[in-house]
């Protein structure tokens, strides 16, 4: 079946279209550059999969030294007895000890993936660590965390496109959008 199908079968609405995302991509990337201005170099990781894209785009409208690296989670989901567990499955290839770092994500659900993130890279004495999260959900937040840099804020619905998959599905559209309920409600 070709991919525009599925799609058609499977997106209920667009929830931000692509020069809408472009566009404050643009301006995140120019209040990171502004403040890390006198900056030698800031390293960008990305957790992988889901931020690949947006860290792509943003990283090449970045007007200031940066190197890129990338770290792997896994969660554990809702109904198991270690719910809310984070674990590390890949680390970053160089250390961030000393570095002034950026964490780049694409989404802010439970919290519970980036406070994982936060104290286990504080632990490793970074000069700097700040977050950047293109979506957050507010309304599923379970744990607090602190966002430096946000892009967008959005209801509590299954998003896909811009790195978000359902079942690894959809990660490359160029929008984000809104999956149909009976889409993923039938699991
Ligand atoms: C998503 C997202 C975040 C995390 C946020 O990753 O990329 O890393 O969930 O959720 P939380 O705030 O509830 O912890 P996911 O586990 O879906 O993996 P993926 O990026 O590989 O799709």
């Amino acid at each position: 079946m070709a991919l525009s199908a599925l799609v058609e079968q499977a997106i209920e609405r667009t929830l931000l279209d692509e020069q809408t995302i472009q566009r404050r991509v643009v301006e995140l990337a120019a209040q990171i550059s502004s403040d890390y201005a006198d900056v030698d170099n800031v390293v960008l990781v990305g957790v992988l999969k889901g931020s690949f894209i947006f860290l792509a785009d943003l990283a090449r409208h970045l007007d200031v030294p940066h190197s890129v690296d990338f770290i792997a989670l896994s969660s554990y989901n809702r109904g198991t007895v270690s719910y809310g567990a984070v674990r590390l499955i890949m680390d970053t290839r160089s250390s961030i000890t000393d570095q002034h770092v950026l964490i780049v994500e694409d989404i802010v659900d439970t919290g519970y993936t980036l406070d994982y993130l936060m104290r286990n890279f504080e632990a490793r004495r970074p000069a700097s660590l700040r977050t950047c999260t293109l979506l957050s959900k507010p309304d599923r937040r379970e744990v607090d965390v602190h966002v430096d840099y946000l892009g967008f804020e959005i209801p509590d619905v299954w998003v896909v496109g811009y790195g978000l998959d359902y079942a690894n599905r959809f990660r490359t559209l160029p929008y984000i959008a809104a999956l149909r309920r009976d889409v993923y409600e039938k699991e």
